[in-house]
């Protein structure tokens, strides 16, 4: 969906609506949707499972249907994406998926989804293109950063959280992409060879978990599944394939051109709606010419066609979009704002805004954190090290091009990386309207307190010009992926990243600054695991590890860095120096679309790296905080099939801050299964002193290692405490 823009600004138009809506049984939604199909012609039906096409200038979505007028039905408003609304203005730019993975806090995924189902209401979206689901199987590949990270369980609660919210208020969620779509590199045509155990505990999971949130509609993916394509395979869309095995109850849309062959082998495949309508380069435009033709011979029954209908307009009746819904106020295809059909709305507020910061804040990861303080104790003021004391730091160094306004094309259109690094490109980007780049939000903060020095781009001696001598540096160095571009390489990166290393030489940065400053704070913004060979530089006394935070970057992380907010953020991904040591590869290089069988089956990431004895720098669910927690009074009891952990967390530092606990269940190797593995994490906020008793429940199927096979007994657990002094 590449636009050419004109800027233009149009002056915002606050409109105040009311997000109240009456959630019906599925039962009543299927009633009234028969009853309307009743009543409809077979191009009436068509024009609802088919989307009007990419290049019709009534489009004003990123994907549209055709309305019924004289039943009720408008056209229905598909856009993207998964960290805001894409192609419009007046939108709040928030962080990424992997961002909000790294919160561990069910209750910034659940406010975000919120937000984000608030802003697709205001701007009259029906169905917002979200969550993103596809586990991150290798660091590089191109859109992990949309989705939550390499571990099905923490996919599956982002999952339910997020669409829970963002249906709370009414709007469609939309799973994507069914199945097995982790990596851009040949995603029109490859096929993720996967077996039926790793499918069900990895790539399937998180769709489990979709369903049981109420999830109206799921996206099939460009690439192939098993040797068929994704929106045709009846093993996972048809009457006895996954979806429907789970009790899904909404219905499948295409990705952007991602049908192939026939209308039928489509429509009887358990595909519902084709999506934009028309072939865009790589397939689709099947419906539009061939389903009638399909029916009307005989091919798809009239049954089924209607079934197709009633899967689209269940979820619609079901979220009460059939009444009282704003009409589509924005035009998509003039994404600067311009023309005559997009009026201005803003759905920004300040607690959206507020949120976006919070959750940036809340991301971000304290990697290291080698403090000094005035008394040699924790409640002296921080000579070195975080959080920066203002009162004793005079002179400031602010280092490196991460640092400076992005431009802010880069994200969406023109694909680049130039400025601050908030948000990968592509289709799952954001509208970057009101970014706050780091160097401003340091300087509003600073004011006249401290003298700031600032080289804003990657060059080495500058850099260190800027460093020599001052009381710290704070280094800004990142790295990007994003959405396979028809014809784009981004520095080189096709989709996927080429390596692990952080971009413009940022490591060289690195380690020419701490050279010649002995406080140099790394902040990394990254969309996955980076090299991090400086790590241990005694001059480098502190690391964050930023994500992809959305347009609140600049003030969150400010936030952390002076300890307005205490970092909470735990690493939702195991960060190696070596590729080798996450176990898979992106297949970059192939003789037509390749075959990729998932060979290393449930062994991704720390579960790889866990049973080949590979430590890497810092693993799954590492975190630091300026305070120090002290666990007491574990228990575990059974309770029916459940197990309750019990056990007690205090604040025993000098700072309020937020604990997350994280339970693994272990397993005998009789299981063949991973070592450890993620099943349960809370959020805990302490204030100085404090003391709360944790429950964490692990149910029957959170138990059992076949997610849908037999339950074995659960064979202990490992409470991992990520504490290492301050
Ligand atoms: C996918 O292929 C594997 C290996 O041939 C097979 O075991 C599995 O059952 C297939 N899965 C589905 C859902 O067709
Ligand atoms: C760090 O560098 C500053 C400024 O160059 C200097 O005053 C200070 O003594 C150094 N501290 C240590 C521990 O090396
Ligand atoms: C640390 O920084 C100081 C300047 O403050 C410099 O003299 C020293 O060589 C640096 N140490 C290393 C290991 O680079």
């Amino acid at each position: 969906m590449l636009l050419t823009l004109t800027p233009f600004v149009l002056a915002s138009l606050l409109v105040v609506q009311s997000n109240a809506f009456t959630l019906r049984s599925w039962e009543d939604s299927y009633t009234l949707a028969n009853a309307a199909i009743a009543q409809m012609t077979i191009d009436e039906k068509i024009g609802i499972v088919t989307g009007t096409g990419q290049l019709n200038s009534k489009r004003r979505c990123v994907g549209d249907t055709t309305p019924v007028p004289r039943l009720g039905i408008p056209s229905i408003c598909f856009n993207d994406g998964p960290a805001g609304i894409r192609l419009t203005k007046g939108v709040t730019g928030f962080p990424s998926g992997i961002n909000t993975a790294s919160t561990f806090s069910r209750r910034l995924m659940r406010a975000r989804g919120k937000a984000l189902g608030e802003e697709s209401r205001g701007k009259g979206i029906h169905v917002f293109l979200g969550p993103g689901l596809d586990i991150m199987r290798n660091p590089k590949s191109g859109r992990g950063w949309e989705s939550f990270g390499p571990d099905p369980y923490m996919n599956g609660e982002g999952a339910f959280e997020t669409i829970t919210g963002v249906q709370s208020v009414g709007v469609q969620a939309c799973a994507k992409h069914l199945i097995a779509n982790n990596q851009e590199h040949w995603r029109y045509g490859l096929s993720a060879n996967v077996d039926d155990r790793t499918l069900n505990e990895i790539y399937w999971y998180p769709f489990l978990r979709s369903i049981e949130a109420g999830v109206a509609s799921v996206m099939c993916a460009y690439n192939r599944f098993n040797g068929t394509s994704s929106c045709q395979h009846a093993g996972l869309l048809g009457p006895k394939g996954l979806l429907q095995r789970d009790g899904f109850k909404g219905y499948v849309v295409s990705d952007w051109g991602a049908t192939h062959d026939s209308a039928s082998d489509n429509a009887n495949g358990g595909l519902d709606m084709e999506q934009p309508g028309d072939y865009i380069l790589i397939g689709g435009g099947l419906y539009g010419s061939g389903l009638k033709s399909a029916v009307n011979g005989g091919k798809v029954t009239t049954a089924r066609l209607n079934e197709m209908v009633a899967r689209i307009l269940a979820p619609w009746y079901r979220l009460g979009q059939d009444s009282g819904y704003p009409p589509v106020n924005f035009d998509a295809q003039r994404p600067d704002g311009s023309g005559d059909r997009n009026l201005g709305v803003s759905v920004r507020s300040n607690a959206h805004t507020a949120l976006a910061r919070e959750i940036a804040s809340a991301s971000a990861v304290l990697l290291k954190n080698n403090r000094v303080t005035t008394t040699g104790t924790p409640s002296g003021t921080t000579i070195r090290g975080l959080p920066v004391a203002a009162s004793r730091i005079k002179t400031i160094a602010v280092v490196g091009q991460d640092a400076k306004m992005p431009n802010l094309k880069c994200n969406d259109l023109n694909e680049c990386n130039d400025g601050t690094m908030s948000i990968g490109w592509g289709s799952g980007s954001n509208s970057l309207e009101f970014i706050i780049p780091p160097i401003d939000a340091i300087t509003s903060f600073v004011g006249t307190s401290a003298t700031i020095t600032s080289s804003l781009s990657n060059d080495l001696d500058a850099g260190v010009n800027a460093a020599r001598g001052k009381d710290v540096a704070f280094v800004f160095v990142n790295a990007m992926s994003g959405e396979l571009g028809f014809y784009t390489f981004v520095v080189g990166n096709q989709g996927d990243r080429n390596d692990l290393d952080l971009w413009w030489k940022g490591g060289s940065l690195v380690e020419r600054v701490a050279a010649v400053c002995n406080n140099t704070i790394v902040i990394v913004h990254s969309v996955g695991p980076v090299r991090m060979s400086w790590q241990a530089h005694p001059n480098i006394t502190g690391i964050i590890y930023a994500g992809a935070p959305g347009e609140q970057t600049g003030p969150s992380i400010v936030d952390v860095l002076y300890g307005k907010y205490n970092p909470s953020g735990r690493l939702p991904f195991s960060i190696s120096d070596n590729e080798a040591d996450y176990g898979t590869t992106i297949v970059y290089n192939s003789l037509g679309f390749p075959e990729i069988p998932y060979t290393e089956k449930l062994l991704l990431d720390y579960r790889y790296m866990e049973s080949k004895n590979i430590v890497p720098r810092f693993e799954f669910g590492f975190g630091l905080s300026y305070t120090t927690f002290a666990y007491s009074s574990l228990s575990i009891a059974a309770s029916g099939t459940s197990q309750v952990i019990k056990f007690t967390v205090a604040n025993a530092g000098v700072f309020a801050g937020t604990e997350i606990p994280q339970v693994y269940l272990g397993y005998p190797a009789s299981a063949g299964q991973p070592k450890k593995v993620l099943r349960g994490f809370e959020e805990v906020i302490l204030g100085i002193g404090a003391t709360s008793t944790v429950t964490i429940t692990l149910n029957k199927r959170d138990l059992r290692h076949i997610a849908f096979g037999t339950l074995r007994a659960s064979h202990g657990f490992d409470l991992r405490e990520h504490l290492r002094s301050p």
